[in-house]
């Protein structure tokens, strides 16, 4: 089956995961469509990252399917595989570039991996990756001659340097002051706009979910508490996701002001 605009680009199927014998997703689906920007969100270890690796096939599932691109992940030889994770750009979590090679450098190991074009084409392709993320001056740096925003900006060059249509992010903004998280959801959104990609984010950053999220899915306890439009989960008045929305832990007292999200004082007031 192939994609195509009205059919699913990402679909997971009562999926269940385990690490020994620990369940973390607990027959979990979801569908995602081509260009639409879905946020994953929920508590600290409730299973985010897992949940991105089992969609790319990093992980197996105990039980349940996935379907990237209209194919079925885990049903593939090694070299099927790869070829279907050329097709995702992907930003980890923790995903560094490497301390000894320029941007430039960084940029270009996809397509020296993945490619044989020639090194004047490579180079000319790492420079458009590096000015559509706003870095057109920075090939020839080290990382540590970056800021942190302008490493993820990098880092999400070489996520996009073999044209993707899929863009994966485990918490892009983590680290980044405010403001420099605003941008980097800026230019998810114009990358989506000018690239017509479609983009999974895990998040915890309440801004950058009113900013980019077209549908949520909130992950709880293994499974799938909400999914929808995060209009429909602003309207939860109790429960996890609302405690979520409004900060809210098991201690008392620990409740933040609702008119430090603007986006809520609408259902508090
Ligand atoms: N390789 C692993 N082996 C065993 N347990 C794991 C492994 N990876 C993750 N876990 C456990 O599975 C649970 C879910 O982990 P995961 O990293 O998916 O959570 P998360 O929602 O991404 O958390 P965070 O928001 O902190 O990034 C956690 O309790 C974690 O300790
Ligand atoms: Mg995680």
């Amino acid at each position: 089956m192939a994609s195509n605009e009205s059919s699913p680009i990402i679909e997971v199927r009562n999926v269940t995961v385990r690490y020994g014998n620990r369940t973390v997703l607990d027959n979990v689906s979801l569908s995602v469509v081509p260009r639409e920007i879905r946020v994953i969100l929920g508590p600290s270890g409730c299973g985010k990252t897992t949940l991105l690796k089992t969609i790319l096939g990093l992980l197996v599932p105990a039980s349940g399917s996935v379907w990237l691109f209209g194919t079925q992940v885990g049903d593939l030889d090694s070299q099927e595989t790869m070829s279907l994770l050329k097709r995702a750009g992907i930003l980890f979590q923790n995903g560094a570039l490497l301390g000894s090679l320029t941007v430039e450098e960084n940029v270009a190991l996809p397509l020296q991996m993945h490619t044989k074009l020639p090194p004047a084409l490579v180079r000319e392709i790492v420079h458009l990756k590096l000015s559509q993320v706003g870095l057109g001056q920075a090939a020839p740096l080290l990382p540590e001659e970056l800021s942190g925003g302008m490493r993820k900006r990098a880092a999400l060059a070489r996520a996009l340097v073999l044209d993707p249509p899929v863009l994966f992010c485990d918490e892009p903004s983590a680290g980044l002051d405010p403001v420099t998280a605003a941008g980097l959801d800026e230019l998810l959104l114009s990358l989506r706009s000018s690239l017509s990609i479609t983009i999974l984010v895990v998040t915890h950053e309440l801004a950058s979910i009113e900013a980019i999220a077209d549908n949520i899915v909130f992950l709880y306890k293994g499974g799938v508490l909400y999914e929808g439009p995060l209009s429909g989960a602003k309207l939860l008045a109790e429960g996890p996701v609302f405690d979520f929305f409004m900060r809210k832990d098991s201690a008392p007292g620990r409740t933040q002001a609702a008119s430090e999200f603007p986006f809520l004082v609408e259902q508090t007031a």
